[in-house]
């Protein structure tokens, strides 16, 4: 159908066009990082979220990835995923649905869970940045 085609031509071009390439100012308390790298493979991802303080939504994401392609395009889908959304929320995404959204094939599902465990790491760097700061997270309020 049209509809099936569509979507597998999405995300084949999240393998061309990677979405939301960049870096956000990481000092910027507005701003989590989640750095992390695969054991198995040695890649490398960082994957960054601006959240609004008063209502804990992911208002703007980006990433860089050194590694394989689908690597990078797990991450180009986390960000798509995570942008709009609670913090609180963007913690359950998971990594095999990621790579079920990229038709990974199993040898590249790990991968994916770079994609998953750096979306993790961003959440917690926002939390671990306010509680620094002595700012309650915006979840807690
Ligand atoms: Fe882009 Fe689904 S095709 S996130
Ligand atoms: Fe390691 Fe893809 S081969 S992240």
């Amino acid at each position: 159908s049209l509809l099936v085609r569509l979507y597998h031509e999405r995300v084949v071009d999240h393998y061309n066009n990677p979405r939301n390439v960049g870096s956000f100012d990481k000092s910027d308390p507005t701003v989590g990082t989640g750095l992390v790298g695969a054991p198995a493979c040695g890649d490398v991802m960082k994957l960054q979220i601006k959240v609004d303080d008063v209502t804990g939504k992911i208002t703007d994401a980006c990433f860089k990835t050194f590694g394989c392609g689908s690597a990078i395009a797990s991450s180009s889908v986390a960000t798509e995923w995570v942008k709009g959304r609670q913090m609180e929320d963007v913690v359950s995404i998971k990594n095999t649905e990621i790579a079920k959204h990229l038709s990974l094939p199993p040898v590249k599902l790990h991968c994916s869970m770079l994609a998953e465990d750096a979306i993790k790491a961003a959440v917690k760097d926002y939390e671990a940045k306010r509680a620094k700061l002595g700012i309650s997270a915006p979840a807690d309020v």
